[in-house]
Formats: C-alpha cells, sequence, structure tokens
C-alpha cells in the first residue's frame, strides 16, 4: 500500500518521535500481517493490545484495543482487517475546537458515508474525548500524517491539531473532517466499534451507542 513510504516521511517536530517510531513499527506489522508471517516480535508493545491472532484478524476479526495508557493528545494506531486504524485522545481544547470549523470543511455534518450512524455527530465518535478513525486519505490511499501542538498550523491557520496527507496536501480536522481545497473528497473513515469498558474498544462491531 502507498501510505508506507509516506509515514516514514512524518516532518512534525521532535515531540512526534515517539509517534513516528510507533508508524514504523506499524509499518512491520503491516508487512507481516499481509504475508501471514507470525515474527513480528519487533512489534511487541504495539501488538499487546491485540486479542485475536493474526490470522483471525486477516480473516477480519474484531479487533480489542487497550485504550488505558493513551495520554490527552496522544494517538495509537492498531490493525484491523489489514487496515490501519487511530485510536486518538482528544484534549478539551481540541473537542471545543471541532465545532467552530463547520466553515472550513466539505462534509461537516457527516452526510456522505463514511461512518457508522452513531457518529454522524461534530465529533464523529461514540465518547467526544476519543476519535477511532481507518487511517488512509480517502484521495488515493496515502497514510496522513497526525501533526499537534501547532504543527497543523502551517496547514490551516489557527487549527492547532489535525491530519495531513503529504501525497498531494488533503488535510483533515481532529473528527477526520476533510478541509476544503484539497483533492480529498470525503472525510476519513469512522469503523464500526463500541466500548467494551471504559478501557476497551471493540473495533469491528457496530452495535454499542454511548
Ligand atoms: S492520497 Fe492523500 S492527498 Fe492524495
Amino acid at each position: 500500500m502507498s501510505n508506507v513510504s509516506t509515514d516514514a516521511n512524518d516532518s512534525s517536530n521532535a515531540e512526534s518521535q515517539p509517534e513516528n517510531n510507533t508508524r514504523r513499527r506499524f509499518l512491520t506489522v503491516a508487512t507481516s500481517v499481509v504475508g501471514g508471517v507470525g515474527a513480528v516480535g519487533a512489534a511487541v508493545p504495539f501488538i499487546a493490545s491485540w486479542n485475536p491472532s493474526i490470522k483471525a484478524k486477516a480473516a477480519g476479526a474484531d479487533v480489542e484495543a487497550d485504550i488505558s495508557k493513551i495520554e490527552p493528545g496522544q494517538l495509537i494506531r492498531v490493525i484491523w482487517r489489514s487496515k490501519p486504524v487511530w485510536i486518538a485522545r482528544r484534549t478539551p481544547e481540541t473537542i471545543a475546537s471541532l465545532s467552530g470549523l463547520a466553515d472550513k470543511l466539505k462534509d461537516p455534518d457527516s452526510s456522505e458515508e463514511q461512518q457508522p450512524e452513531f457518529a454522524k455527530n461534530v465529533h464523529r465518535s461514540l465518547k467526544e474525548e476519543y476519535l477511532v478513525l481507518v487511517g488512509i486519505c480517502t484521495h488515493l490511499g496515502c497514510s496522513p500524517q497526525h501533526l499537534k501542538d501547532g504543527a497543523f498550523e502551517q496547514y490551516v491557520e489557527g487549527v492547532s491539531e489535525g491530519f495531513f496527507c503529504p501525497c498531494h496536501g488533503s488535510k483533515f480536522d481532529m473528527a477526520g473532517r476533510v478541509f476544503q481545497n484539497v483533492p480529498a473528497g470525503l472525510n476519513l473513515v469512522v469503523p464500526p466499534y463500541t466500548f467494551i469498558d471504559d478501557n476497551t474498544i471493540l473495533i469491528g462491531s457496530e452495535e454499542g451507542a454511548a
């Protein structure tokens, strides 16, 4: 998939280095899943939150993600049906900013079928604090970068945090909504998911509105 090279080129600031490292781990894991290879020892921290076997995941099983250690402003990545899925914990400031972006967005009200019914709200999520997205650009499938702590303002004035796709410059807010005047036409996809408990998300199940 073409997202491999783009994540490796993340140009965000030094504070994003742990995320860059995590991206590299993800790429290792993604390659292993697609190839059906079990040698994923290098990605142990990343895999720790998964329940199903790699074989089961490749076949489309639901995936459990432990969100207990995600700090506000952080984002983790898991694999679901061979796709990258992001889980971001939004800060109160980020949550508050979402309602003021409508005039900059192509589909601020999630009118297009890019999410389950429960996510047709300004946060595009079950709980406003947690954002769950398929991390694939809706233009041509690259992997956008998560830019925070002001790093996103170089792309959208006054917006501190968001997702930038370096392939052709598409931009998305912290609900995965696409900004205007970029090649991507649709918001990022919200997968079906539910909360098993306060610390665990099950990706792949559509039941369980908050
Ligand atoms: S693939 Fe993301 S902007 Fe083209």
